[in-house]
């Protein structure tokens, strides 16, 4: 989905929200700014208690907002109760009601609001199509598996049409079979329905696999909002590099005029490098699969940059071979190598390590980032 195609005046605005708990030494969330378009799936990403809960329920209603404002469509909504806001939300939790059917749990929202009953009988069937349970209107939430109980509560969210569905690590408490069928449920219920989607979740790959772009989180304020691939292959600090995906980062100091980024005795070449960094400690990060591994420094392209490396460790993963590599700086590192082609080392041997530097990204090295260590997948 394009969201530029919509209207700009709807959506969701975020305008330097805070919250601050009573009786808690630091804001949960600290003056975060975020424009969600109308239509547009947004993942909120980061670690635990990094306030991502804490802005969807801003956003839904159930908590106060201590500073800054809501708008959806225009409109400010931050003194709002929650059900003016014409959101749905669904948790990790399902609560459904356990006493309703699937279908009058689906109905429910539809009754609240008054609608002819003809009328809802036909949403509620359209809506249980929607997320593939027509056959299952009559059961009760106890005789469905944890999947389809919470399709169930995805319907009751959007059966009301709202302007936006809110949704709180909905797949967090289903097996990873499930939870891959869902993500796919999902990303169709968003092409199908066209509705803004908000999802929240700590775990990286279903953010890069869901999202037109993600807001990564980190002690209560953003550090990035990008598309999967902006942050993937264009990570602007050091904790969005090692939060999303795996990297290798060699620590340096950019020396802007030279175009390089100096380790220890070695010279990275680091062209479109940021005035800012001039000077500064800098980490150049390198995802796995652009490194490439060479029995001999000679083959390297001119232009690329290299280092050599002892391979520590090769661990067959299915469709690679993960490479643990010490390089000669001492950064400990990871290159991702395919199956075909045969290694050109072994554990224990030399290799010499190169890249293309357009595929590396300079971060600030800043105090607390551990460039360094490598960071596993799905960790
Ligand atoms: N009701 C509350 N009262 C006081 N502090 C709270 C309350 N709810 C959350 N916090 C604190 O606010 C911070 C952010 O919490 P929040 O639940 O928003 O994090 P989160 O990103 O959703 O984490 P998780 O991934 O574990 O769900 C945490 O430090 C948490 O302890
Ligand atoms: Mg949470």
């Amino acid at each position: 989905m394009n969201p530029t195609s919509k209207d700009a005046s709807r959506g969701i605005r975020i305008k330097g929200v805070s919250k601050h708990y009573a009786g808690t030494p630091r804001p949960a969330v600290d003056d975060v700014s975020l424009d969600i378009a109308d239509g547009e799936f947004m993942t909120l990403l980061g670690p635990s208690g990094s306030g991502k809960t804490t802005i969807l329920s801003m956003l839904a209603g159930f908590v106060s907002v201590s500073a800054g404002s809501i708008e959806i469509d225009g409109q400010d909504v931050s003194r709002l109760k929650p059900h003016k806001r014409d959101l749905g939300v669904v948790f990790q939790q399902y609560a459904l009601f356990p006493h309703l059917t699937v279908a009058k749990n689906v109905a429910f929202p539809l009754q609240q609001r008054k609608m002819p009953k003809a009328e809802i009988a036909a949403k509620v069937a359209e809506t249980l199509d929607l997320v593939h349970l027509g056959d299952y209107a009559d059961r009760l939430p106890r005789q469905l598996s944890g999947g389809q109980q919470q399709r169930v509560a995805l319907a009751r969210a959007v059966v009301y049409e709202p302007r936006a569905l809110l949704m709180d690590e909905p797949l967090g408490a289903l097996d990873k079979r499930l939870r891959d069928q869902l993500q796919r449920e999902i990303a169709r219920m968003h092409r199908e329905l066209g509705m803004t989607f908000i999802f929240v979740t700590h775990d990286q790959h279903e953010a890069l696999t869901l999202s037109d772009r993600i807001a990564v989180f980190n002690e209560g304020g953003i550090e990035q909002v990008g598309t999967p691939a902006d942050l993937y292959e264009r990570p602007e600090t050091l904790f969005v590099a090692q939060f999303l995906g795996e990297s290798t980062g060699f620590r340096g100091t950019v020396d802007k005029a030279a175009g390089i980024l100096r380790c220890g005795s070695h010279a990275l070449r680091a062209p479109r490098l940021d005035a800012g960094l001039d000077g500064a400690p800098g980490v150049a990060v390198v995802r796995p699969e652009r490194l490439v591994l060479h029995a001999e420094a000679s083959a390297v392209a001119a232009d690329h940059n290299h280092i050599g490396a002892t391979i520590t460790e090769i661990v067959y993963v299915g469709d690679r071979h993960q490479v643990g590599l010490r390089f000669d700086d001492g950064t400990q590192g990871v290159a991702s190598h395919p199956v075909g082609p045969s290694l050109p080392a072994m554990p224990g041997e030399r290799v010499a390590v190169s890249w293309d530097p357009r595929h590396q990204a300079i971060v600030p090295d800043r105090p607390g980032g551990a460039a360094t260590e490598v960071v596993p997948a799905g960790a």
